[in-house]
């Protein structure tokens, strides 16, 4: 990574090193000095309007006084903070505020600094209000930068002029997010409709803003989901070989670059605007492409808007070869129009696509139709017939479970079908590709809910991050992770401002993956919202007893044991000759450095028994090590002691479990 330029800046005396271009106000903090500031706030682009930062800086012998906030450091310079001509300045600068605000608290104590007790310029426009807008400007700055809405600004001349929203109405693209509030250092700006009634507003406000923050200052250089929202993932995973193509055979594909983030945002999305996951957020992730024709189905010819498309969507898109950004669009649409889950459709597909390209099913189980990898016509035409009830469609929306019962039963190759059939407890796996994440295979395999796309982020954690690199690190994400994620799923919380975007300085922090002060800060918001304090055990405690009354429902219901925690191995490694071939330095490298089998001289079909024998024992060995943690017997039930410790033992409970205990 480029290092940002420094440069050596003399102030009152004091010779430091600051980045170049960076603004001296922190400079001058950096170098422990301090100058009074009332427009100033850390997360907001400065504006200098107060003026009460200013000071003198000399470059070549030439001095001036400037505003420090929002003067970037580019040259030499000598700096003075404080000399007489200065301080007259700013108090009477303080002397104006004062008399106009004399009774607002953050006027006074900058007043206060600057030595001014009375003040001389008192008149008919004075506001004796203590909560008076001191025409600061960080509302308008934090609409602004914050939530990407303009919904404030001042209206009026000179002593004329205020705060208002346009023609003075409650402007209709407020989200209600109280960002502006918040920065408001006189309380000028009250929310008034908070619906909820929280307990504690302020300690939620304070929590929210530093994620607003976070969005509007890290977003950019982390994820760009404010820019192209979850499409941004479409180029990670190809690039870490991670993206489903051809159901789940690799990770990466060369046509690609047709549905990713650069190519949607360019020709496609056309909103970035507040969405309808939640109106206040100011990441309005969500985008939507306006104005796209349909070329099929019951809607064709006509111009719709579509929501999306989203990562699972173009992912699944790629695990059916289908590299059309038009066919990704219309597939986006009609699947929400027909309420169907575009991730089950797309992976039921790319299932059905290679049992039709291994010959394995033909097109006499098809209804005629060639469904190979890319025949997007065919795929649209199999939405289309799921949803009108007819043909071969009905059985795709059957789901993967179904088709390979049906086809095993019909003699078709009961073994094959099972390893390429990406199904667990009959849920279809979304779009990740995990056969080099140990800790994805179980953060899909053991999740009580099924390979759900929000049991996902292990991946990240695993492959990308590489945070949780040994074994026993991997078992222990797989107790703290579900649990975590169901706690904050089941709060309403997004995960998003847990960790896609996350704090500069996260990776300073013990145990980084957990994102320690966005755990907080969901703790806040949950004590702000109930009155109740709460820390890490209490909340796994309030969680594990949902999880596990979870697990055993899924138990009654034929889905909560270790059977059913078990993967394809299509998740786990190459089921076929090609797959292993395609990576074959990686798997030979994996043998001989993690097996201790040298590769030489043994045939594909040979390595790929040894790979395989190793990738499942490690995963039931995983298996074994989350059942422990978790307070589960090896069947992976329940111990009734867990449920005890828990205080949910109750008798309806452990008559469901207690056949299964050791
Ligand atoms: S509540 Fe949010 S959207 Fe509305 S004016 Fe304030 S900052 Fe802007
Ligand atoms: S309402 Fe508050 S934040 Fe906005 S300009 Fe006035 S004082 Fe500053
Ligand atoms: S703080 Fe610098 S001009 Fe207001």
């Amino acid at each position: 990574m480029a290092q940002t330029k420094k440069i050596e800046i003399t102030i009152n005396g004091k010779v430091i090193s600051v980045p170049r271009g960076s603004m001296l106000l922190g400079a001058i903090k950096q170098a422990g000095f301090d100058v009074p500031v009332l427009c100033h706030h850390k997360d907001l682009t400065p504006n200098g309007s107060c003026r009460l930062c200013i000071v003198k800086v000399s470059i070549n012998g030439r001095s001036s006084i400037v505003t420090s906030c929002n003067y970037p450091v580019r040259d030499k310079l000598l700096v003075v903070t404080e000399d007489d001509e200065l301080n007259k300045h700013r108090k009477i600068l303080a002397e104006m505020y004062l008399g106009r605000w004399p009774n607002v608290e953050a006027v006074k104590q900058i007043a206060k600094k600057c030595g001014v007790e009375n003040s001389r310029f008192a008149s008919d426009i004075t506001d004796t209000n203590p909560k008076a807008c001191i025409l600061c400007t960080h509302c308008v700055r934090a609409c602004k930068e914050f939530v990407l809405e303009e919904v404030l600004d001042f209206a009026g001349r000179g002593i004329k002029r205020h705060l208002t929203m346009p023609f003075g109405v409650v402007d209709r693209h407020c989200v209600g997010c109280s960002s502006c509030a918040y920065v408001c250092p006189t309380g000028a700006i009250e929310i008034v409709d908070d619906l909820n009634n929280p307990a504690d507003p302020i300690m939620i406000r304070n929590h929210g803003m530093k994620i607003n923050a976070e969005m509007a200052t890290l977003d950019a250089v982390q994820n760009r989901m404010r820019e192209v929202g979850t499409a941004n993932i479409i180029d990670v995973m190809n690039a870490y070989d991670l993206l489903p193509v051809h159901n789940f055979r690799y990770g990466s594909h060369p046509e690609a670059h047709k549905i990713d983030s650069k190519m949607l945002k360019r020709h496609y999305f056309t909103q970035g605007m507040a969405d309808g996951c939640w109106k206040g957020c100011s990441m309005a992730c969500a985008k939507a492409v306006d104005g796209f024709v349909l070329r099929t189905g019951p809607y064709k010819g006509q111009k719709v808007v579509v929501d999306g498309p989203e990562y699972e969507t173009a992912a699944g898109s790629a695990n059916m070869g289908c590299f059309d950004p038009d066919f990704l669009v219309e597939f986006n649409f009609y699947c929400d129009t027909y309420g169907i889950d575009t991730i089950s459709f797309s992976t039921t597909m790319a299932f059905v696509m290679e049992a039709f390209e291994s010959g394995v099913i033909n097109e006499n189980d098809t209804g005629g139709m060639k469904l190979k990898f890319g025949a997007t016509n065919e795929v649209l035409e199999i939405l289309h017939q799921m949803a009108e009830g007819k043909g071969f469609g009905v059985e795709v929306g059957q789901g993967v479970r179904w088709l390979k019962e049906k086809w095993i039963k019909e003699g078709k190759p009961a073994q094959f079908l099972n390893d390429i059939g990406m199904e667990t407890k009959g849920l279809e796996f979304s779009e990740y590709v995990t056969k080099e994440s140990l800790a994805q295979q179980g953060g899909y395999g053991m999740a009580v809910k099924g390979p759900q796309h929000d049991e996902a982020w292990l991946i990240f954690m695993d492959m990308v991050n590489n945070q949780i690199p040994t074994f026993e690190d991997k078992a222990e994400a797989l107790y703290y992770f579900p649990l975590f994620r169901t706690w904050f799923g089941l709060q309403g919380l997004c995960k998003i401002i847990w960790n896609d975007v996350v704090p500069a300085d996260n990776y300073l922090q013990k145990e980084a993956h957990k994102i320690p002060e966005h755990v907080r800060n969901f703790q806040k918001f949950y004590e702000g919202m109930t009155g109740i304090p709460l820390d890490e055990k209490k909340m796994l405690d309030q969680i594990a007893r949902v999880y596990n009354l979870q697990r055993i429902m899924s138990k009654l219901l034929g889905f909560g044991t270790r059977k059913d925690d078990r993967i394809p191995y299509r998740a786990m490694g190459p089921v076929t000759k090609e797959e292993y071939e395609s990576r074959a330095e990686r798997y030979d490298r994996q043998l001989k450095e993690i097996i201790g089998v040298d590769p030489a001289g043994k045939s594909t079909e040979e390595k790929m028994k040894i790979l395989r024998k190793y990738r499942e024992e490690q995963y039931e060995k995983l298996m074994d090590a989350v059942y422990k943690r978790r307070g589960w017997t090896k069947d992976g039930v329940p111990k009734i002691e867990r449920l005890r410790e828990l205080g949910i033992d109750l008798p309806e409970l452990v008559e469901i479990v207690k056949d299964a205990q050791e």
